[in-house]
């Protein structure tokens, strides 16, 4: 068994070899001392397809097709812990099986740019969602003997030149937005690796960044695993070497030793002896991870690989995490129309091979259409892929049901790695296609599937309208189980869905720029803007619909050590078994000034059968409630009144109680 104490039997030259990649997703082996490669993979929605070693392309294998896992944003809309857990441990199987050590996944950072190429691989605008999603997820996927590698650390919130832009934030939004979600998979999930972000804080490289990495990563949240660069992402030796880099990933200048921590980082230690020691520490985390993943181990975890289960949990995240913003007496759609129509530019479209790093090969995707002919077997289904405008609209006129799939997909300028969307505009003449379908049949059901903001000029008009991201393998049937009421929806919107770019706190406060990015907006990011400039979205944080009415009632707060116990009751007032998630936001005392109006500090889903009755227990920690004090340099509780919102979201505020919180 390897262990980090090794590190005193190695040369310098064999604990060099341990901070670089050999090849492009993995580092070197040590066999003299029984040292085996690393091998990594990506990514967040499964295990990447393997890629040529001399450039960025697959090589195509069928044995590499895969569980294709529901996205970030899909899998945080389900506000469901559980099901968190049970998808970090498909994907966690499926990278053993493949014989993975580390997965590259999750990525957390904060969605505050409808804009950003990368949001559909990020989870939600809200750092304690993230924090309570983050955790179970990473433990999933560690219980499998294999590190997860959290990413990208940190403020990547942008695409377009993500490799030099520089942020500029407040420490107080630093710590109480952006970092929150890393500090949790640290402190709370133990993530065993961490991946740094391609872009500069303060003008230093977040890959070698000394203030984030040494600083806080390493000597604050006391994180003792390994620090790998993005692919790419080392620009210096010295820095490198000093601000916590433990492994450079990713070169693109052909020969590794020409890595920035390969020869370089060697002839360094020669003309700096006593640097040996930073060395030191970054081998022992190399081999601490070894260790917990019990590499070489012949008990060590064999993993399984597209199995019913796992196909079965991608359709479980799924199906809880579609989100219904409208529904006008339209859902469900019962029994077996006549004569379905099915529109709509994402209606067949398969999703799983783009996005970038993320794209993976499918071991199979069903389509909302497929999912659509599965689920409504008995009604004729008509799919009219390149129909003309007046065609469409004729079999519109006739049809019984019209379910429009629409969106955005993985092609670069939309939801992709490496570049940003110039607009939240629905592309290809959705709008003017929606806008008719919605003239000629009133009735027509809209999904959308994308994993950023988007503008909605026809939402007036539109009586029911399904919100999704990226579903995975079973996604078709589990949207189809959604349309027929199979399944009644209980997704909640893990970021806000403005009007318009005007409208988003990000453009609004100022500072948005490619080069030097200022976070004006502070810590008013998504709903803490919108809700403190009482500037309205079309959809806010924390909505969604189901098919049942709730009724919340009996709110009781009481002080116990270490936080606020709070209780109600909710009631399913309809006839069919429901999910609800009871969101808690608090509100903070009158003499903090520049809060936003509340805050969510903790949620909890209930399943309810029809008509059932359950009293619910939250618990919202006092640490939750400290704020980042910049003069102290550090989170500060204030005694004071608390207000405790009891709601189905952010903006709808079912029952309220103030309590002097010491
Ligand atoms: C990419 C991504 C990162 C990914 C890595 C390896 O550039 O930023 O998320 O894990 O390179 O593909």
């Amino acid at each position: 068994m390897v262990n980090e104490n090794l590190v005193n039997e190695m040369t310098l030259e064999e604990k060099v070899s341990l901070c670089h990649a050999c090849s492009r997703f993995s580092v070197a082996s040590v066999p003299r001392v029984g040292i085996e490669e690393l091998v990594m993979s990506d990514g967040p929605n499964g295990v990447r397809e393997e890629q040529a070693e001399d450039e960025w392309r697959g090589l195509g294998r069928k044995e590499d097709e895969c569980t294709y896992l529901p996205n970030m944003t899909t899998m945080a809309s389900t506000w469901n812990p559980e099901l968190c857990k049970k998808q970090g441990a498909v994907l966690g199987s499926e990278a053993r099986f493949r014989g993975k050590d580390i997965i590259l996944s999750p990525g957390i950072n904060i969605i505050r740019n409808p804009l950003g190429g990368r949001n559909f691989e990020y989870m939600s605008e809200d750092p304690y969602l993230i924090s309570q999603m983050v955790t179970p997820l990473i433990q999933g996927i560690q219980s499998q003997d294999v590190a997860a590698c959290v990413k990208h650390y940190a403020l990547n919130n942008e695409e377009t030149n993500r490799g030099e832009v520089n942020v500029e934030v407040s420490k107080r939004a630093l710590f109480e937005i952006y970092l929150k979600g890393f500090e949790a998979a640290v402190k709370d999930a133990g993530v065993y690796s961490v991946m740094g972000a391609y872009n500069c804080y303060n003008h230093q490289h977040c890959c070698h960044n000394a203030y984030l990495v040494n600083e806080i990563l390493k000597d604050r949240w006391g994180f003792d695993g390994v620090f790998m660069s993005d692919w790419a992402g080392t620009k210096d030796t010295m820095e490198g070497a000093c601000n916590g880099l433990d492994i450079e990933m990713g070169s693109e200048r052909g020969d590794h030793r020409n890595d920035h921590m390969a020869d370089a980082f060697l002839a360094l230690l020669k003309q700096h002896p006593e640097m040996e020691a930073l060395l030191d520490d970054k081998v022992r985390r190399s081999l601490r991870l070894h260790a917990r993943i019990r590499k070489g181990d012949p008990n060590r975890n064999s993993g399984a690989y597209n199995t019913p289960e796992h196909q079965q949990a991608t359709y479980d995240v799924a199906s809880e995490g579609i989100v219904l913003l409208k529904n006008e007496n339209v859902l469900p759609i019962t029994g077996s129309p006549a004569r379905i129509l099915v529109a709509g530019p994402n209606a067949d479209r398969k999703q799983s091979d783009g996005g970038g790093s993320s794209a993976i090969r499918a071991f199979y995707e069903v389509t909302p259409l497929e999912g659509i002919q599965n689920r409504f077997a008995n009604s004729q289904i008509i799919y009219l892929a390149d129909a003309d405008r007046e065609t469409l609209l004729a079999e519109a006129a006739k049809a019984d049901c019209v379910f429009y799939i629409g969106g955005l997909h993985h092609i670069e300028g939309l939801d992709s790695e490496n570049a940003d969307k110039k607009d939240m505009k629905l592309p290809y003449g959705q709008d003017e296609e929606i806008a008719a379908l919605l003239q000629v049949n009133p009735n027509t059901v809209i999904a959308l599937i994308s994993g950023s903001p988007v503008e909605m000029p026809w939402l007036n008009e539109a009586k029911a309208l399904l919100w999704t991201g990226y579903l995975g393998t079973e996604g078709g049937n589990a949207l189809a189980d959604v349309l027929g009421g199979a399944v009644n929806p209980s997704g909640k919107l893990t970021y806000t869905l403005p009007r318009c770019m005007e409208d988003v706190p990000a453009v609004r406060y100022g500072g948005y720029s490619y080069e030097n990015n200022r976070y004006l907006d502070d810590i008013f990011v998504g709903y803490r803007g919108y809700d403190r400039d009482n500037v309205e979205p079309l959809f806010c944080f924390g909505h969604g619909l189901s098919y049942s009415e709730m009724q919340y009632s009996d709110l009781v707060c009481a002080v116990s050590d270490g936080g606020v116990d709070i209780t109600l009751k909710v009631k399913n007032l309809s006839k069919i078994p429901a999910k609800e998630t009871v969101q808690i936001y608090v509100g903070y005392p009158e003499q903090i000034s520049d809060r936003p109006p509340r805050e969510l500090k903790a949620f909890h889903k209930v399943t309810l059968a029809a008509g059932e009755e359950k009293q619910v227990k939250l618990f919202v920690k006092k640490a939750d409630l400290a704020l980042f004090c910049e003069s102290a340099d550090s989170f500060v509780f204030s005694e004071g009144m608390y207000r405790i919102d009891a709601a189905a979201s952010s903006r709808n505020i079912r029952l309220s109680q103030e309590i002097a919180v010491y």
